[in-house]
């Protein structure tokens, strides 16, 4: 079998950029290791920068996210029990929105397959091989029987445990790596969420974070360190942490109930430098990684499409490699402010082991001018709201 791109992976990003290829007419396949239902059953955060609207709807899938997304003009800050709003419409005259990474993927599945677009799912031992030569090629067993596809590309779209970046030699390429001394503990519950915007919250205690996917769906997450178990935090004991870290006005407010899902997810940043290695090329989690502070992996993922698409499309379209060969350079100049803003919405909210009376004062008065002042203010919300794509 003969494709043009090979993708690595079935994650919002190997999708979208899939569906991008397939409505230029660019053959290609996606190698995906999970089942449709596991890839569509994991929650991850769900906060649409625009340029992430603009690349849906590019592809095709903006409907349901037009109708049910909750565009959001505003987020809330709080430390010491007092809150105070960032108006990001004001600062910026640009919003977010709220829509569930777990929808988005959906959504991309479901046009993918109706297009008749080629999925593999359930593609183990996948292995990109003469990555760099003419003949390169991908291997992997589907129902035990060996299969190879022949490319002229492939695209490593599989998260930060897939395969593409490490069968890049380890002397080609520079890690950069933060992995911080804390977990996220996180709750989904058939509740209201407690308000309409979403809630970072600095506490003695440590971060909290209220967030929702719908009116009646709404996530909750606290910091908690790195050797809690899920077991040790039943509903009542998470519920009491989270409304001591809200804002007053919202733990007074807040409707509790049992929670459907929770889990502990550590955080870290990483960069691998440069993101591609020939005609293999990096997309995603594959390459960098973000805390979830801030919402930035998705939209990140989704801005590198944005320029691996626009390269894959001169290469064919227009025998023009220009854009592919910087590739890396334009993606990772993007990918460093997210990582930058992602660290200090990080460090500015957490509690961190070794924290010193002084660090806690720096915090405080980190905060404090935050909310008094429009400059500072304005380079949060830019950066919430999510920096420009470069023109390519
Ligand atoms: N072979 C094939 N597929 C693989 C392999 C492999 N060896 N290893 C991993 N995969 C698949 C995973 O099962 C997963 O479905 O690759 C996909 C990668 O998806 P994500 O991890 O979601 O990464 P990405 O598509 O880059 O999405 C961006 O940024 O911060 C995050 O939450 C955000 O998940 C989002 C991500
Ligand atoms: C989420 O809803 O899961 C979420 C929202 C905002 C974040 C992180 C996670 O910064």
């Amino acid at each position: 079998m003969r494709t043009k791109v090979v993708i690595i992976g079935g994650g919002p990003s190997g999708l979208l950029l899939s569906r991008l290829l397939s409505l230029e007419n660019i053959d290609n396949v996606v190698l995906e290791k999970q089942s449709r239902e596991h890839v569509q059953g994991r929650i991850r955060a769900g906060v649409l920068e625009n340029g992430t609207i603009e690349m849906l709807r590019l592809a095709g899938v903006s409907k349901r996210l037009d109708n049910e997304g909750f565009k959001h003009n505003g987020i809330e800050l709080s430390f010491k029990n007092h809150g105070f709003r960032i108006d990001l419409k004001k600062l910026t005259d640009k919003h977010v929105t709220v829509y569930g990474q777990t929808e988005v993927t959906k959504d991309l599945y479901e046009i993918i397959e109706k297009e008749n677009g080629n999925i593999i799912n359930c593609a183990e031992d996948v292995l990109p091989q003469k990555v760099g030569e003419i003949n390169s090629f991908v291997t992997f067993k589907k129902n035990g029987i060996e299969n190879k596809i022949m490319c002229d590309f492939v695209a490593g779209c599989d998260g930060y445990h897939g395969i593409s970046r490490k069968v890049i030699p380890e002397n080609l390429i520079n890690v950069f790596e933060r992995i911080y001394p804390f977990g996220w503990l996180g709750i989904l519950s058939e509740t209201p969420p407690v308000k309409e915007e979403l809630i970072y919250a600095n506490h003695g205690n440590g971060f909290a974070l209220a967030s929702m996917r719908n009116n009646n769906l709404s996530r909750y997450y606290i910091q908690t360190s790195l050797d809690d178990r899920v077991e040790a935090w039943d509903d009542k004991r998470f519920w009491e942490e989270l409304k001591r870290r809200l804002p007053i006005e919202a733990s007074e407010s807040i409707i509790t109930g049992p929670s459907i899902e929770k889990s502990i997810a550590p955080l870290r940043s990483f960069v691998c430098e440069p993101m591609n290695w020939n005609n293999l090329f990096l997309v995603g989690d594959a390459a960098h990684i973000v805390p979830p502070t801030g919402a930035k992996g998705l939209n990140l993922a989704v801005s590198d499409v944005y320029y691996l698409f626009k390269g894959l499309k001169k290469h064919y379209l227009f025998n023009d490699d220009k854009d592919l060969k910087n590739y890396s350079t334009k993606a990772l100049s993007r990918v460093w402010k997210a990582i930058r803003f992602s660290w200090w919405m990080t460090t500015t909210f957490h509690k961190f082991p070794e924290q010193t009376s002084f660090d806690q004062r720096i915090q405080d008065s980190e905060l404090e001018y935050l909310e008094n002042s429009i400059a500072s203010q304005t380079v949060l919300a830019e950066n919430y709201v999510g920096l420009p794509y470069e023109e390519l």
